[in-house]
């Protein structure tokens, strides 16, 4: 399928590795041109090299911190204009709610919820001037599964969860789409920090717990970042602008209510 997104420019966060990567990978593939964020230089780097050869699209690179209003800025010095956003950064480690601090709230809420927030503040109305936009939001599944040890995500996304369905309906008069996906397992760095902060409390080894999330999984396995890649491509397509406002599974059939 032609995507009819050719030429157009997107601005991804967390894009140098895993979900955001496989993102930009996607949209590069269908003639995106792409700038993408992260924090470390190295990484960013290699992985824009490896866009641009395999593509042939023009592939921006910024190192910064997409949380901070500098880091913001510099991305949208890069991409002033992006015809596609995609909200991606680290999310929280696992833990119990009786040691986090306000300071830790505020700073899941910093991440999680209000830097999307601002990113859409600072982008969206140009995209409705414009009439294309596309909006992509990297959530989780603990939005509609809360994820036990995983308090911080199951507060701080769905905030910005219930944010994103009031706005995705003023914008989508203008073709600017805003819609969220919610990852379950996935074979990526967050998956592997994860099952890392969990070793204590179970008293499980790396490999015991990465098997038993697989076999739990209806799939029996973890998903494979370009399959999200190739999901998000879609919702930022020319055909996809009558989806918007939705928090989308891409979970193996992890969730398991029939709606
Ligand atoms: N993988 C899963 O199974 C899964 C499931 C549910 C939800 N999620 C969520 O999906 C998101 C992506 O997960 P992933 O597995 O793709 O992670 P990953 O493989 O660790 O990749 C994270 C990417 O984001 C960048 N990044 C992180 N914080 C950043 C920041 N503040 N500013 C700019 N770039 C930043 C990282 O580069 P630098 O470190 O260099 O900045 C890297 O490129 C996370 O929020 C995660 O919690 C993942």
């Amino acid at each position: 399928m032609e995507l009819g997104i050719r030429g157009r420019k997107a601005l991804l966060s967390g894009a140098s590795r895993g979900l955001g990567r496989a993102c930009a990978f996607a949209l590069a593939q269908e003639g995106v041109d792409v700038t993408i964020v992260a924090r470390k230089r190295d990484a960013l780097e290699k992985t824009g090299a490896e866009i641009a050869a395999a593509t042939g699209v023009k592939v921006t690179t910024v190192a910064g911190d997409i949380t901070t209003a500098q880091g913001r800025s510099a991305a949208l010095a890069a991409c002033p204009e992006p015809d596609i956003l995609l909200n991606n950064a680290d999310g929280p480690l696992p833990g119990d709610f009786r040691d986090w601090s306000r300071d830790d709230w505020i700073a899941a809420l910093d991440a999680m919820m209000l830097s999307p927030i601002e990113m859409m503040r600072l982008t969206v109305d140009g995209m409705m001037a414009r009439g294309f936009g596309r909006i992509v939001n990297i959530v989780s599944r603990s939005v509609k599964i809360p994820q036990l040890e995983l308090a911080l995500s199951n507060g701080a996304r769905s905030g910005l969860v219930g944010f994103v369905a009031g706005l995705a309906r003023q914008t989508v008069g203008s073709n600017v789409t805003i819609n969220n996906l919610l990852p379950g397992i996935f074979d990526s760095g967050a998956q592997r920090a994860h099952i890392e902060g969990m070793l204590a409390s179970t008293g499980k080894s790396f490999d015991e717990l990465w098997r038993e999330r697989a076999e739990a999984n209806p799939a029996r396995r973890y998903g494979r970042p370009m399959e999200l890649g190739a999901y998000c491509a879609f919702l930022c397509s020319e055909h996809a602008g009558f989806i918007t406002g939705q928090n989308l599974l891409i979970d193996g059939g992890s969730y398991p209510g029939t709606y």
